[in-house]
């Protein structure tokens, strides 16, 4: 069973904690079993964007301080289990290869209680990171229409293919103007890895720009629950599905 996706982008901003939320939230719906980390030591925004008040964390954790059962917190109205990467102590600043490889062994130890473990990652290319892209079974990368966000999508790419251990990624479109544009955009991306990395990723789906998304965020409820009709909402909804058949490949 694959079931770690790790959720990256190169670029800020794109929509990968939203994202990450959301499709947790949607798989969670599924009846899936789903566990979401906020990798995003020191930045830590899943907490934020649900307006949780987490009393321990990810930091807790590492440091030993708490075992790593207990900062994992079910949130029974969503359905899903978060690890939260911020409480009110903030020690640690970035993924560095301990903590990498400590989070790794616990997630090892906890994956199998679960159908899906979603990483939240934090933006850029950083060792820390790719290395989570590199051992997790499904790596995904959001990006958006934007040359800037492309560019850093494929860079991020580039970087991990260079190792030969990466799995086919996953690519997501958000910010989508239109679903058409959004392909055009995934698949523009997809020509070019082929092309110049030999590698093809999966599309995985597109998510249109939506001002409910900010409202929800501003609200800090789950847009499924606050807006299921709205287009995001179905966006990302109809992606879930996807990812209930897919495998992960070299
Ligand atoms: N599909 C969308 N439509 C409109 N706004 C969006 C969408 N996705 C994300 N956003 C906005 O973009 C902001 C950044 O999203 P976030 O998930 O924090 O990005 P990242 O984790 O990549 O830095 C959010 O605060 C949200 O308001
Ligand atoms: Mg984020």
């Amino acid at each position: 069973m694959k079931r770690i996706l790790a959720i990256a982008s190169g670029k800020g901003g794109v929509g990968k904690t939203w994202t990450s939320v959301s499709l947790s939230h949607a798989l969670a719906r599924l009846n899936r079993r789903v566990l979401l980390v906020d990798c995003d030591v020191g930045l830590a925004n899943v907490d934020v964007q649900l307006g949780l008040r987490p009393s321990v964390d990810l930091q807790h954790a590492y440091l030993g301080n708490v075992a790593f059962s207990q900062v994992v917190k079910p949130l029974d109205s969503l359905g899903f289990d978060v690890v939260s990467g911020r409480a009110e102590a903030n020690y640690l600043h970035g993924l560095d290869a301990s903590i990498v490889t400590w989070m790794l062994g616990e997630l090892d130890h906890i994956a199998s209680a679960y159908d899906f473990v979603i990483l939240d990652l934090p933006t850029g290319l950083e060792l820390g990171i790719r290395e989570l892209m590199l051992r997790a079974d499904y790596p995904i990368i959001v990006t958006t229409g934007e040359p800037t966000a492309m560019t850093d999508a494929y860079a991020l790419i580039k970087a991990m293919r260079r190792t030969n251990k990466l799995r086919v990624p996953g690519l997501i479109c958000n910010f989508a103007e239109h679903e058409q544009t959004g392909f055009e955009t995934l698949a523009g991306l997809v020509r070019v890895c082929e092309r110049f990395l030999d590698v093809k990723p999966n599309q995985l789906g597109v998510i249109r720009r939506d001002r409910r998304v900010p409202e929800a965020i501003s609200r800090q409820t789950a847009l499924l629950e606050c807006y299921p009709r709205s287009d995001a909402a179905r966006d990302i909804s109809a992606m879930a599905k996807t990812f209930l058949t897919w495998k992960a490949g070299r």
